[in-house]
């Protein structure tokens, strides 16, 4: 039983089998355009553009908005590594931020950090402490879990900072104050991911979503290798190569047909969870704001009285049963390469690392399935805490 792993049906293979007959393959064709108005109309924004990867989305949304080696950029501690390493591409810095009870940014601590540590000069947030201006704040929405994130939104907007929603794992969730917002449509720029793994796959790919014509005319041409004049090969300056090909396009076009459904589906799977753990003293099922809809992508447990080696034995005695578990993202200010960069208090990301498992989440997983994992992780948890 799966985490969560692609499902081709049919459909998927005969929209991908049309593109291939039509020999219209690359990344300029019409069905990249379809996918991006698809996109734009479910997430309710102007603008989309299709990429390769979420992580080139994540890259161009930051070279969009101005990030150089003079800016600092806010992220969270528990998140893919796939958030930050962009911000290094570019020679910019990560100022990582601890993470609320849904695993999200802690907007409070954010906030404060700008009102004590930033000063406000030339139209600029400078860091006090670095003297660089902090540019971007990357807002995660964690296992498709949305981060309300309105009261930073009003600051950043005073203080010139932008937002960009990293929603790789949350496409079909939503912020729901006034009205349904989707995950991605709310700060300046947002992205998202249709990996493998994700709620809806093109095998890889990503994309940019936004309200704002100017960052989307930039990223198209970034994106498109900033071709000035096709016909004689001027490029004014350095693009990339990043968008999606026509194949992996036909694929998005035909899985967001399922997206509803999928979501549906993995709602009864957190429902299971939910009803099974209700009455577990030390094992938690990770919820998700009321103020929000989350697309359920995937369940995390936490486990109040193991410790990281006991979580490890667990999720090895789960593996026999032909369970798979595995841990959250490590925190980045564990990682090596990111030691040494600004951080503050991030205890909540390192408790959860400790002893969380994510589950099984499959859009495949029954809710006997459900009940079944459910009974052998009580089970090998009291026989582990109890050794
Ligand atoms: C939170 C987060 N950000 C960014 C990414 C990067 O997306 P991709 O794998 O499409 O590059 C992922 C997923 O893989 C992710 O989970």
């Amino acid at each position: 039983m799966k985490l969560s792993v692609p499902h081709i049906d049919k459909n998927d293979i005969k929209s991908v089998n049309n593109v291939l007959k039509s020999e219209w393959i690359s990344t300029s064709s019409k069905t990249v355009n379809t996918f991006e108005s698809k996109l734009s109309f479910f997430c309710k924004t102007k603008y989309s553009v299709a990429l390769n990867s979420g992580t080139s989305a994540i890259h161009l949304g930051l070279k969009v908005l101005g990030v150089d080696k003079n800016s600092e950029v806010i992220v969270p501690s528990l998140t893919f590594i796939a958030t930050v390493n962009p911000i290094l591409y570019l020679g910019a810095k990560p100022i990582i931020f601890d993470v609320d009870c849904y695993h999200n940014l802690k907007v409070n601590d954010v906030i404060n950090f700008i009102k004590k540590k930033t000063e406000f000069k030339n139209n600029n947030t400078i860091n006090k402490k670095t003297k660089k201006i902090i540019k971007v704040i990357i807002i995660t929405h964690m296992w498709g879990r949305a981060c309300n994130f309105s009261k930073l939104k009003e600051i950043c907007k005073k203080r010139k900072i932008f937002i960009i929603e990293d929603a790789a794992e949350a496409l079909g969730s939503y912020v729901t104050r006034d009205k349904n917002n989707h995950c991605g449509a709310i700060g300046d720029i947002g992205c998202l991911s249709f990996n493998a793994n994700k709620i809806i796959t093109t095998g890889s790919g990503g994309a940019i979503i936004t309200n704002n014509k100017k960052f989307y005319l930039r990223a198209q041409y970034l994106a498109n290798q900033a071709k000035d004049d096709t016909f004689n090969y001027i490029h004014n300056e350095c693009g990339y190569n990043y968008k999606m090909n026509s194949i992996c396009a036909a694929l998005g076009i035909s899985q967001l047909k399922r997206l509803k459904k999928k979501i549906a589906q993995r709602k009864k799977i957190y429902n299971r969870y939910l009803l099974n753990f209700k009455k577990s003293k030390n094992i938690e099922l990770l919820s998700f704001d009321k103020k929000s809809k989350t697309n359920y992508w995937m369940n995390i447990l936490f486990f109040k009285k193991l410790n990281f080696q006991k979580t490890y034995d667990l999720s090895l005695s789960l593996a026999k049963k032909k369970i798979e578990t595995r841990r959250l993202w490590r925190p980045l200010n564990l990682q090596l390469h990111l030691k040494k960069f600004e951080k503050f208090n991030v205890k909540n990301a390192i408790k959860f690392y400790q002893n969380s498992l994510c589950v099984p989440s499959d859009d495949n997983i029954s809710e006997s399935d459900v009940d079944k994992i459910s009974k052998y992780i009580k089970k090998f948890y009291e026989i582990i805490i109890n050794k």
